[in-house]
């Protein structure tokens, strides 16, 4: 299928590595032109160069911390108009909801919520004046279902997805979309960091194996695709059947 976005232009946040870096690639597999942000600038430059050569699309990279107001500006100085928005950075860190810092709830909330709120609102009103707009948010299986002693994302990736339910209605009649993928166990270096609570979850994963990020980044490029333009806020687990729920 042609998703008919060649020529558009992408933001991908989180996209050195792992997920963000899948959607990247799938997204310069359909002919976007790319923007990616991450911290740190050599694994940036190694994730373009990879694109390049596999694509033929060669992306801009900004290397920025999306947790501070000074990394936010600096994405939307590096893109300021992109007709298509993925949001992602890495996840909270783990361990017993007692021993959780105000710093470190107030840093999962301006990495998980208010980077993806910030750069949505900077987003919106050039996809509006366009009628094309396409915004996926990379959250969480943690939405649908909690996962002990992951209670900052438990807790942060709802604030983003109610933010997101109320928005995508409201800038729906001009072609702008906004979804959510949610991530169960997929092979990253962030499912490594899980450790043991990464190898429970693959094993009551009903497919059998833990998500390729290839899988993910293929359901990103649909959402962002023209013909994607009648879903919006919607939350679309890519967890192998893991949330086991009727609808
Ligand atoms: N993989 C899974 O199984 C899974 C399941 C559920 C949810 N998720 C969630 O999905 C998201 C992506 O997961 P992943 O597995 O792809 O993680 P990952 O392998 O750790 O990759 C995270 C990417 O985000 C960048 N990043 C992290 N913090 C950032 C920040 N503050 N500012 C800018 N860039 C930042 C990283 O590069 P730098 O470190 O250089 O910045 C990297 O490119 C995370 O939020 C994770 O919690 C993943």
């Amino acid at each position: 299928m042609n998703f008919n976005i060649a020529g558009k232009q992408a933001l991908v946040c989180g996209a050195s590595r792992g997920l963000g870096f899948a959607c990247a690639e799938a997204l310069a597999g359909e002919g976007v032109s790319l923007t990616l942000v991450a911290r740190s600038g050599a694994a940036l430059d190694i994730a373009a160069k990879h694109i390049a050569e596999t694509t033929g699309h060669a992306p801009k990279t900004v290397e920025a911390d999306l947790s501070t107001e000074k990394g936010r500006q600096r994405v939307l100085s590096g893109c300021p108009t992109p007709d298509i928005l993925v949001t992602n950075a890495g996840g909270p860190s783990s361990g017993d909801f007692r021993k959780l810092t105000h710093t470190q709830w107030l840093t999962a909330l301006e990495t998980n919520f208010l980077a993806a709120e910030e750069l949505i609102k900077a987003a919106v009103d050039h996809m509006i004046n366009k009628s094309f707009g396409r915004i996926v948010n990379i959250t969480s299986m943690t939405v649908r279902t909690p996962i002990q002693g992951l209670d900052l994302s438990n807790a942060t990736r709802l604030a983003l997805t109610g933010y997101v339910a109320g928005v995508a209605r409201q800038i729906a009649k001009h072609n702008v979309t906004i979804n959510n993928l949610l991530p169960g166990p997929i092979a990253t270096e962030r499912l490594l960091e899980l450790g043991q609570t990464a190898e429970q979850l693959i094993a009551r994963v009903p497919a059998g194996r833990a998500g390729h990020p290839r899988e993910l980044g293929a359901a990103c490029a649909f959402l962002c695709s023209e013909q994607a333009g009648f879903i919006t806020g919607q939350n679309l687990l890519v967890d192998g059947g893991l949330c086991s729920f009727t609808v």
